[in-house]
C-alpha cells in the first residue's frame, strides 16, 4: 500500500492494530521499533499517521495551530446509522469543549476559567482527599485484601471531580456506566451490537449532564468550576457560549475523575510490581512527589491523544498533508530512548521525570494536572504509611478498556496481614 503522502507503507505500519494485542498491553513497548527505525509512520488501520518520538510528540502539542487538537474528541470509529439515530433521539450534540478548541478562542477562554485551579484554590481539595482516603480505608485495612479500583480508586476521585465541579452526586454507578460509553464512543472501536447500548448510555449521559447545567443556569450562585463557568457565561457569551458549556459539562464529567482514578491505579500497580521503589517512599515519604512523575512517565492514564494537520507538514522527515490525522503516542514518548536514561527503567530519583508528556504540552496542557498530583500524592502517603505491607495479589492480569487513548486496570487485587498493620501496634 501507499499512505497519503505518496511514501510506501512499510510492513510494521501495515500491521498496527492499536485496539488489539501488543499496543493495548504495553504501548511503549509495541511501538520501539517504530521509535527505532520509523517513528512517523502511516497506520492504515484507523488512517492516522503515529508518531513515536519525544520530539515529534512535543513538537505537534506546541504548534496547536498548524496541529489543530479540532479531532481531539472525534469519534475513532465511525457510528453506525442505528447507533446515530439513538443519539439525535437525546439531541446528543457534542461540540467544542477546551481541549478541542482552536485559537484565538481557546486561549481566550482558557484565561477566563483559569483561577479555580490555581495552587491556593486546589490547596482547599486536599484535606477532603485525605479525609476521604482514610474512611476508605477504614472500611477493609482490617479485612486483608482489597480490589483498590472499585474499593477507592474510582470513587474518591469522582467525589472530588464533583465537588471541584459543583456538581451534586449523581450516584457513582451511574457516571461511572456513562464515562465507560463516553470512552468507548469517542476513542473505541465497538462492534455494531455493543454501539446500540453505548450510544442510549452516552445519550443519556448528554442529557443527564444537561439537566445538571440547567440547574446551575437557573440558580448560577453556587461553588464549583462549573458555576464560574455559567458565571462567565453571563458576562462574556462571545467567549463562554452556550454549546461551550453544555459540551463541557459532559466532557469534564469523564475527564476530572476517570483519568485521575487510572492513573492512581497505574501508579499503585508500577510500585507494588518495583517493590524496592514501593519500599523506600514507605521509608520516605519525602520521595513521593518524584515517585508520582516516574509513574505518570511510565504508567500515564492518557497513552496517545489526537491532532489534525491544518496544513501541508513535515515532522521527522515525514511529509503529511493537509488534513492529515496524528495519533501522538505519550506512551511512546514517555520511554524514547533519545530523550530518557534507561528509559524503561522506573527510577524514583530520576530528576527530569517531570517532562513526561502525560499532561500534554504547551497552550492546551491539562488544567487540572495539579488536582490529579495532588490526589495521587496524598493516596500514595496514606497507603504507605498504614498498609506498607500491602502486595499485588500474583497472577492478576491488567484488564483495560479497549480504547486508544485511557488506560487503566479494571481492578487491581492487594493483600496483607492485618495482624501487621502499623496501627494496630502504635495507634
Ligand atoms: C486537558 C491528561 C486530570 C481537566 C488534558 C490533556 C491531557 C490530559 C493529555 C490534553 C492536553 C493537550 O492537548 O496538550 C490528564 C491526566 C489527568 C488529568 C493524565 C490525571 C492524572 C484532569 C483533571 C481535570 C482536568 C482532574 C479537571 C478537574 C482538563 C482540562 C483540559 C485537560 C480542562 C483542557 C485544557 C485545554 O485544552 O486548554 N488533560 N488530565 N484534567 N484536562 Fe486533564
Amino acid at each position: 500500500g501507499v499512505a497519503p503522502n505518496g511514501c510506501p507503507i512499510s510492513a510494521d505500519a501495515a500491521a498496527f492494530r492499536p485496539f488489539d494485542g501488543p499496543y493495548q498491553l504495553d504501548p511503549a513497548e509495541a511501538l520501539r521499533r517504530a521509535r527505532e527505525r520509523e517513528p512517523v509512520f502511516y497506520a492504515p488501520d484507523i488512517g492516522y499517521w503515529v508518531v513515536t518520538r519525544y520530539e515529534d510528540v512535543k513538537a505537534v502539542f506546541r504548534d496547536n495551530n498548524l496541529f489543530s487538537p479540532a479531532i481531539a474528541l472525534e469519534k475513532m470509529t465511525p457510528p453506525t446509522a442505528e447507533a446515530q439515530a439513538i443519539l439525535r433521539k437525546y439531541n446528543y450534540n457534542l461540540q467544542r469543549t477546551m481541549v478541542n478548541e482552536d485559537e484565538p478562542q481557546h486561549m481566550e477562554r482558557r484565561r477566563l476559567l483559569l483561577d479555580d485551579f490555581l495552587p491556593e484554590r486546589l490547596a482547599r481539595h486536599e484535606p477532603m482527599v485525605r479525609r476521604l482516603c482514610r474512611d476508605y480505608m477504614d472500611r477493609f485495612i482490617d479485612r486483608g485484601h482489597a480490589d483498590l479500583v472499585n474499593d477507592i480508586f474510582y470513587e474518591i476521585p469522582l467525589t472530588v471531580a464533583l465537588h471541584f465541579l459543583g456538581v451534586p452526586d449523581e450516584g457513582a454507578e451511574r457516571l461511572r456506566q456513562f464515562a465507560v460509553a463516553h470512552t468507548l464512543n469517542t476513542w473505541g472501536r465497538p462492534p455494531p451490537e455493543e454501539q446500540i447500548e453505548i450510544a442510549e448510555n452516552v445519550g443519556r449521559f448528554w442529557q443527564t449532564a444537561n439537566e445538571i447545567l440547567d440547574d446551575m443556569i437557573a440558580n448560577p450562585d453556587g461553588e464549583g468550576w462549573m458555576y464560574e463557568t455559567v458565571r462567565q457565561h453571563f458576562k462574556h457569551p462571545d467567549i463562554v457560549p452556550e454549546s461551550y458549556m453544555r459540551s463541557m459539562m459532559m466532557a469534564i464529567l469523564a475527564a476530572a475523575h476517570e483519568t485521575t482514578s487510572n492513573a492512581t491505579a497505574n501508579a499503585f500497580w508500577t510500585l507494588l510490581t518495583h517493590r524496592d521503589a514501593w519500599e523506600e517512599i514507605c521509608e520516605n515519604p519525602a520521595l513521593i512527589p518524584s515517585a508520582v512523575e516516574e509513574c505518570l512517565r511510565v504508567a500515564g492514564s492518557i497513552i496517545a491523544w489526537r491532532r489534525i494537520a491544518t496544513d501541508d507538514a513535515e515532522l521527522g522527515g515525514v511529509k503529511i498533508p493537509k488534513g492529515g490525522k496524528l495519533l501522538i503516542v505519550q506512551a511512546s514518548a514517555n520511554r524514547d530512548a533519545a530523550h530518557w536514561e534507561n528509559p524503561d527503567q522506573v527510577d524514583i530519583y530520576r530528576d527530569n521525570a517531570v517532562e513526561h508528556l502525560t499532561f500534554g504540552y504547551g497552550a492546551h496542557q491539562c488544567m487540572g494536572k495539579n488536582i490529579g498530583r495532588m490526589e495521587m500524592r496524598v493516596f500514595l502517603e496514606e497507603f504507605t504509611r498504614r498498609l506498607p505491607h500491602m502486595r499485588l495479589v500474583p497472577g492478576q492480569t491488567f484488564e483495560n478498556l479497549r480504547n486508544i487513548s485511557f488506560r487503566g486496570p479494571a481492578r487491581l487485587l492487594v493483600e496483607w496481614d492485618p495482624a501487621q498493620n502499623p496501627e494496630r501496634h502504635d495507634p
